[in-house]
């Protein structure tokens, strides 16, 4: 059925495929770009991802401007400040992010600072509070699961409050996605496992939650069948090229669906988690999936039934409600699977959270934004109880 209303947008111009990368200093000129400034991290450096990216502007007019390569996990105002200050000083006219959402929603950070005129994120939080047009931001992910190529969010640490702060606009949509399979092949299997686990979230909260319309379910569906397909295969073998192709093909599609249905609970509670024990986004994702998908059968039994389908499961005789836990089971089953090859951690206690501050994380947690769009209502008590069971 329809919804009564639904909006959906996406302007950004995807370039997927062998060699994608080698096509940037062409899209700049159309962009009428010519110096660049790189933001990427050293896992990335390290990986040899920013050689590939030289390697294209060989010929070109175009330039490297500067190569920002000091944004760590889960990417803070205080670094963002840092990179916005050394873009002026070197007169880049355009951003391109190499890495993971860390680098992306950082590179997101700093084209807010620099196209603002702006020294402090703080003001620029929260839905539409962007005013100007931002500069070209070319997104190179070298994960597959944040989306953050193709979404208007942007998420940033913050040190003072320890919160994640979270930025949403139509301005934030970079302007071209590159999405090139040798970017990924060098991820380390825990690292794809994980990220894998952030698109599957990305579009099963996308397809369940309140904000959902028909295109995104294509998206969304779309997305969980490439990581049925694909997930597994890249997490064992990361040189298997059609696997890496189809993984961050779905982050992608992923991507779209919840950029523009928005998410809910488990990223409220893994949003938590990040905040006060820093557990990597996609980890704490995987680990919460399973219960949320289980507190939600309560109010979204048909649509949970109808993911069962698509990751493989199709039993059409059985109640809405039954099939609904048997796509329970098949996602903590693909957790398992991942866990044996990757050793990705099932359990919150395996992955750096204590008992002690759960309290805090709960309290966080229904204050998160994502919560709004979330089919079932999620009370203090229920996150805690959420979390204990994935303790
Ligand atoms: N903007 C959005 O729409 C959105 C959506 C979801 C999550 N996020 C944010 O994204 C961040 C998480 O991003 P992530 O999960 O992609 O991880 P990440 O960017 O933090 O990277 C994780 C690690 O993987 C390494 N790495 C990345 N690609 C590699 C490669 N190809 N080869 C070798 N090593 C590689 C990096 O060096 C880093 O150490 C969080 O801050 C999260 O809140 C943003
Ligand atoms: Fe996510």
């Amino acid at each position: 059925m329809l919804p009564n209303y639904y909006q959906f947008y996406c302007p950004v111009k995807i370039l997927s495929g062998q060699l994608a990368v080698s096509n940037i200093p062409y899209e700049m000129t159309l962009l009428h770009a010519k110096k660049a400034f790189i933001i990427t991290d050293k896992g990335v450096v390290k990986a040899g991802l920013i050689d590939i990216v030289k390697s294209a502007f060989e010929d070109s007019t175009c330039e490297m401007g500067c190569i920002f390569d000091d944004v760590p996990q889960d990417s803070g105002s205080s670094v963002v400040n840092k990179a916005a200050m050394l873009f002026e000083k070197e007169k880049c006219d355009c951003l391109i992010a190499v890495g993971g959402g860390s680098a992306l929603d950082t590179a997101k950070g700093v084209n807010i600072l620099v196209s603002e005129n702006a020294k402090n994120l703080l003001k620029f939080q929260g839905v539409e509070k962007i005013t100007k047009d931002l500069k070209p931001l070319i997104a190179v992910p070298t994960t597959a699961g944040t989306g953050s190529e193709v979404t208007k969010i942007a998420v940033i640490y913050n040190e003072d409050t320890k919160e994640k702060m979270a930025f949403v606009s139509d301005r934030l949509y970079p302007k071209i996605a590159v999405i090139d399979s040798r970017m990924t092949m060098t991820m380390p299997p825990k690292i794809t496992a994980a990220t894998g686990m952030d698109a599957l979230t990305h579009a099963i909260e996308a397809y369940i939650c309140l904000q959902n319309n028909p295109i995104d379910d294509i998206y969304a569906k779309t997305a969980i069948d490439l990581i049925r397909r694909y997930l597994i295969r890249s997490t064992e073998n990361g040189k298997d090229e059609e696997a890496r192709l189809g993984m961050a093909n779905a982050a992608l599609f992923a991507g779209i669906a919840f950029s523009n249905s928005m998410v809910g609970m488990v990223h409220a509670l893994a949003h938590a988690l990040g905040g006060v024990f820093h557990v990597p986004h996609g980890i704490a994702n995987a680990i919460l999936l399973p219960w949320c998908l289980e507190y939600n059968i309560s109010k979204e039994p048909k649509k949970i039934a109808e993911l069962a389908a698509i990751l493989g499961g199709s039993l059409e005789y059985l109640e809405h409600t039954d099939l609904a836990h048997i796509t329970v089971s098949l996602v903590r089953n693909l957790l398992q699977r991942l866990n044996r090859i990757s050793n990705i951690p099932m359990r919150l206690r395996d992955a750096g959270v204590t008992r002690d501050k759960l309290s805090v994380a709960a309290r966080l947690a229904i204050n998160d934004g994502a919560l709004i769009y979330n089919p079932a209502e999620v009370s203090y008590d229920d996150a805690l109880t959420i979390y204990e069971k994935a303790f």
